[in-house]
């Protein structure tokens, strides 16, 4: 087979062909993102690699219901272009000499030691792809940061990259990823917008041409935004804290609707169709989840406060300050609508993932909301059509509340519904899975003991079909 790369035509009549692209980090967002890259663009070589060796082996499943990440849509792309043009490899130095440019979508979590502990991103993975870079490269590259970084990374990476001394060139952008999980294939294929940050030097130039044609192959022109680096840095933090921000203030409207009795769906569609408003983002829930919302802001705050900018920080940091209490209250309310104590009752839980069509589990609610649940000793019967058992039960022993021993006591995972909610006496939705909406929901009741309770965490139910079965039916800002 042929690879004949995307070349890059020049007002200056050079020419800048990409021929192998590498990525490194399989993840959420490397593995989706070059899958659709390469599925659109079968003359370029796209390799993925990553240290973790079951990660690559995932990705490299025959049976693709074994990907290691579930994204409606990714199998197909996968199927298309894999061993074609696209491969899952853990050949990390192999991929960054053979590549001419050079994604790191490595993870970037929030420090959980030193300076910064709690807030500042830790930039140790990032660092360690440019070091490694630096040490491999024979050839010049463009080196791409995929992961959302700080605003002023690229110049910690353009000094590690330019202090090599072997006289290859490199070339740094940045290219933050606004997909959202569970729709990744669809945001890929068709995005809102690319935002690709570079150099303002003819070679900075000539590599941002060089990005742009890779995302004009499927993404109208006019879509693909160029600014220099600190503006494409920056915008990133700032979408997801804007994103954020959104969740929290409707959040922040729940408890009022419902000590008022306005309804807060109604709140959401009225001041939605205004059209500096706009619909998206007013769900009320049981507070955001997912692993960039609580990150990126608290890196926000982390560099406002670092510059002084003490109002700033404070100011976004309630966005996280509101969805904490949303998920605080959500749970104390289940205590309190059962009398008091949850004490050896069960409680069932509809979902685990932060958000539908994903088995991610980072920062979702759902753990949290069980850990206050587990204090009370309540007993928790989960079922989620995605997650795996293994996966909530690490995510409850990661907040280190209690032994892992008791955590498995408190903690029941099923694979069928109906038994998770079988003898329980509340349950409770936290992930808005489409398919909890089609439940046979007198069945449900009938398995339930009585007085039996539904704490709808998403407000997907139909509140007048459930009450006139016989349950009492609690929503989200009603
Ligand atoms: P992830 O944890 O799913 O994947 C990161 C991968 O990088 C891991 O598999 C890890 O093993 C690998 N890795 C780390 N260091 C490595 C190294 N030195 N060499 C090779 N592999 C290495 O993370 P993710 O969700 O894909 O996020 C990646 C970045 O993208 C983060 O900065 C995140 O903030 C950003 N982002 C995430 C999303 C999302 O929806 N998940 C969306 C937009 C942006
Ligand atoms: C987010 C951004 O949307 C995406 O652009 C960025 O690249 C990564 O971070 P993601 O976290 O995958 O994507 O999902 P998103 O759809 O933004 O949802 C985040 C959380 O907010 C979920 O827990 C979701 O349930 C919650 N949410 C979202 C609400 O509670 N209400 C809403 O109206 C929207």
């Amino acid at each position: 087979m042929l690879l004949n790369g995307i070349g890059n035509s020049l007002k200056n009549n050079q020419k800048m062909s990409i021929n192998t692209i590498c990525c490194i980090g399989a993840g959420y967002v490397g593995g989706p993102t070059m899958s659709v890259i390469a599925q659109k663009i079968p003359s370029v070589k796209v390799i993925v690699v990553d240290v973790n060796q079951a990660r690559i082996d995932a990705w490299n499943s025959e049976n693709l219901d074994e990907l290691p990440i579930f994204e409606p849509g990714l199998d197909a792309v996968v199927s298309e272009a894999r061993g074609r043009n696209l491969f899952f490899s853990t050949d990390v130095e192999g991929a960054i000499h053979e590549a001419d440019m050079i994604f790191i979508s490595v993870n970037t979590p929030t420090k959980t030691y030193g300076d910064g502990k709690g807030m500042a991103a830790d930039l140790q993975y990032v660092e360690l792809c440019a070091r490694q870079i630096a040490k491999i490269a024979t050839s010049d590259k463009i080196v791409v940061e995929k992961s959302t970084l700080p605003v002023k990374t690229a110049e910690a990476i353009k000094d590690i990259l330019e202090n090599t001394g072997t006289g290859v060139n490199f070339e740094i952008l940045s290219n933050p990823e606004f997909l959202a999980e569970g729709t990744a294939v669809q945001d890929l294929e068709t995005p809102d917008r690319v935002l690709i940050g570079g150099d303002q030097t003819e070679s900075g130039l000539k590599a941002i041409q060089a990005l742009v044609n890779i995302y004009a192959t499927w993404v109208p022109k006019n879509q693909i935004i160029t600014t220099n680096l600190w503006s494409s840095e920056l915008s990133k933090l700032t979408a997801n804290a804007f994103l954020a921000q959104r969740v929290s203030s409707i959040n922040a409207l729940t408890e009022l609707c419902e000590s008022t009795g306005a309804n807060i769906d109604d709140v959401a569609k009225a001041i939605g169709t205004d059209s500096r408003i706009g619909p998206k983002f007013l769900k009320a829930s049981v507070g955001f989840g997912g692993s960039c919302f609580q990150k990126d802001i608290l890196n926000l705050v982390y560099i406002c406060k670092s510059l002084g900018l003490d109002e700033a920080a404070d100011y976004w940091e309630q966005v996280i300050i509101m969805n904490n209490h949303q998920r605080s209250r959500f749970a104390k309310q289940i205590v309190t609508s059962l009398y008091g104590t949850v004490a050896m009752k069960k409680i069932g839980f509809l979902g685990w993932a932060f958000k539908k069509d994903t088995n991610d589990t980072r920062e979702s609610a759902a753990i949290y909301i069980a850990d206050k649940l587990i204090d009370e000793h309540a007993q928790i019967q989960v079922y989620d059509p995605k997650v795996t058992a293994v996966r909530m039960h690490s995510d409850l022993n990661a907040l280190n509340s209690r032994t892992e021993a008791e955590n498995s006591k408190f903690l029941e995972i099923h694979n069928n519904p109906y038994k998770a909610l079988e003898g329980t006496h509340a349950l409770a939705v936290i992930t808005e899975w489409d398919e909890f909406k089609a439940y046979d929901w007198q069945k449900i009741y009938d398995g339930m003991l009585k007085p039996a309770f539904i704490f709808d965490g998403r407000n997907i139910l139909n509140q007048k079909m459930l009450e006139s079965i016989g349950f009492i039916y609690k929503a989200i800002g009603r």
